[in-house]
C-alpha cells in the first residue's frame, strides 16, 4: 500500500490503475495524429519538429495543431492558408473516385 497525496491509502490495484492512467497520459500528450482533411490539408495535432529544406526550424510555440498545404496553392506554405476551396482542389482519393464513376458511366 501506498499514501495518495491526499492523505488516503491505495491499495495494489489502485495504484496499478494510477500508474496505468498516468501512462495513457504522458504517451497521449506525445503522440502526434495526422489528419487528413477531405479536399483540405494535413491536420498535425502533437509536439512535431517542422523544419525546411535548410534546417530551419518554424517555431510552433503555443500551437499544438497546423494545417500543411496539400494542395500547393497556398501563399503561406507549408501551411494552409484555405486557398483550396477557393481553387476547387480535389484530393487524389476522391478525383480517382470520380474518374472511375466517369468510366462507368
Ligand atoms: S491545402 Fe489548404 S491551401 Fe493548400
Amino acid at each position: 500500500m501506498l499514501r495518495h497525496p491526499s492523505g488516503s491509502w491505495l491499495v495494489d490495484s489502485e495504484m496499478n490503475r494510477l500508474r496505468d492512467n498516468q501512462k495513457g497520459i504522458r504517451m497521449a500528450e506525445n503522440e502526434v495524429t495526422i489528419t487528413v482533411r477531405p479536399n483540405g490539408p494535413f491536420r498535425v495535432e502533437g509536439p512535431i519538429k517542422l523544419v525546411d529544406s535548410n534546417g530551419q526550424q518554424w517555431d510552433l510555440t503555443g500551437k499544438p495543431a497546423v494545417s500543411l498545404c496539400r494542395c500547393g496553392a497556398s501563399t503561406k506554405k507549408p501551411f494552409c492558408d484555405g486557398t483550396h476551396s477557393k481553387i476547387g482542389f480535389q484530393a487524389a482519393e476522391a478525383a480517382v473516385a470520380a474518374e472511375e464513376a466517369q468510366k462507368q458511366s
